[in-house]
């Protein structure tokens, strides 16, 4: 915690820039062991605007950064992931739709994106709107996502230059047929929390949720990953709520926690991550940060 806020208040700004350099350099000097097997991350959150999307996006490109290899699949019809990976994604665009519905494979579909030769990803279009509705009535229409990608995964791994190291899959605000598919696609479960009031409402839904898939469909999955996002650290407010998530979830929280910061929320606009778009911005670097903890967590053997 930076303690720091009498001294901060004769060059606030002189310190957070040399601060920021000194993380920015030890970044640099890391260097990121591939994981032993591909690590499908499904970032869930049923309630909006919690940073799922941000999470996504950031946490993909620190990763492809750091040399590896990641896929990014798209299940949000807003598409709001597709467009900061700067991928085209207008309607009529083989996409994530055509995955779900016509059964395309996502060979077919995929783009690289233009920020890292190493990051792809499967965009989303409005057309996936009318997907969940479709679905319903579809044969195993809970497990049509990873059988998609379990056959790309498979037909990439022939050479181990090409193989995924990550696939992170950004989820709408339900738990509906979408989120389901992503979590019978998974082997871990990524939530973002804000630190806000009602932060840790429909938690539980959600770990039901997360539990329920685990017995019917997909018995590897687990929740591993907690992230703080928009994190305050002058209000007691958002020191509370993690505080709070911290003794729940001691292990799954990271230590990393993503500050507010207008970077984050511009970068999209201008079809960047905040990693290429702002590098030396303290979101950048905290996106980062959680990176190297979830990939350290990879090899550093509390996986199982
Ligand atoms: N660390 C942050 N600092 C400032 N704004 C953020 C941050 N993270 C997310 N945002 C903004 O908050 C809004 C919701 O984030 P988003 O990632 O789209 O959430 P979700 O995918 O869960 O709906 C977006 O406008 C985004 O730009
Ligand atoms: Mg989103």
């Amino acid at each position: 915690m930076n303690e720091g806020v009498t001294a901060e208040t004769e060059t606030p700004l002189a310190d957070e820039l040399l601060a920021n350099a000194e993380r920015r350099r030890r970044l640099d000097e890391q260097v990121f062991t591939r994981p032993p097997h591909t690590r499908v991350l499904t970032v869930a959150n049923q309630k909006g605007g919690v940073g799922k999307t941000t999470t996504t996006v950031n946490v993909a490109a620190a990763l492809a950064q750091a040399g590896l290899n990641v896929l990014v699949i798209d299940s949000d019809p807003q598409g709001n992931a597709s467009t900061a990976l700067g991928v085209d994604h207008h309607s009529g665009t083989p996409s994530i739709y055509e995955v779900f519905v016509d059964g395309a494979q996502i060979a077919d579909v995929v783009q690289r994106s233009p920020q890292f030769d190493n990051l792809w990803c499967v965009p989303a279009t409005l057309d996936l709107s009318g997907a969940e509705i479709e679905l319903v009535n579809m044969v195993s229409r809970e497990t049509r996502l990873r059988r998609a990608l379990d056959a790309f995964l498979a037909a990439q791994a022939t050479t181990e230059e090409r193989r995924f190291d990550y696939v992170i899959i950004d989820c709408p605000p339900s738990l509906g047929l979408l989120t389901v598919n992503a979590f019978t696609a998974g082997n871990e479960v990524l939530i973002p929390i804000q630190c806000e009031y009602y932060a840790l409402e429909g938690l539980s839904q959600l770990i039901k949720t997360v539990e329920l898939i685990k017995q019917h469909l997909n018995p590897t999955l687990r929740l591993s990953t907690i992230l703080l996002t928009m994190y305050d650290q002058r209000t007691n407010l958002a020191r509370q709520v993690a505080d709070e998530v911290r003794e729940h979830f001691p292990t799954q929280t990271l230590e990393t926690t993503i500050p507010r910061s207008v970077r984050v929320s511009e970068a999209p606009s201008y079809a960047q991550s905040v990693i290429t778009y702002e590098p030396g911005s303290s979101g950048a670097l905290a996106y980062r940060e959680a990176a190297r903890e979830i990939n350290d967590r990879a090899n550093g053997g509390d996986e199982q």
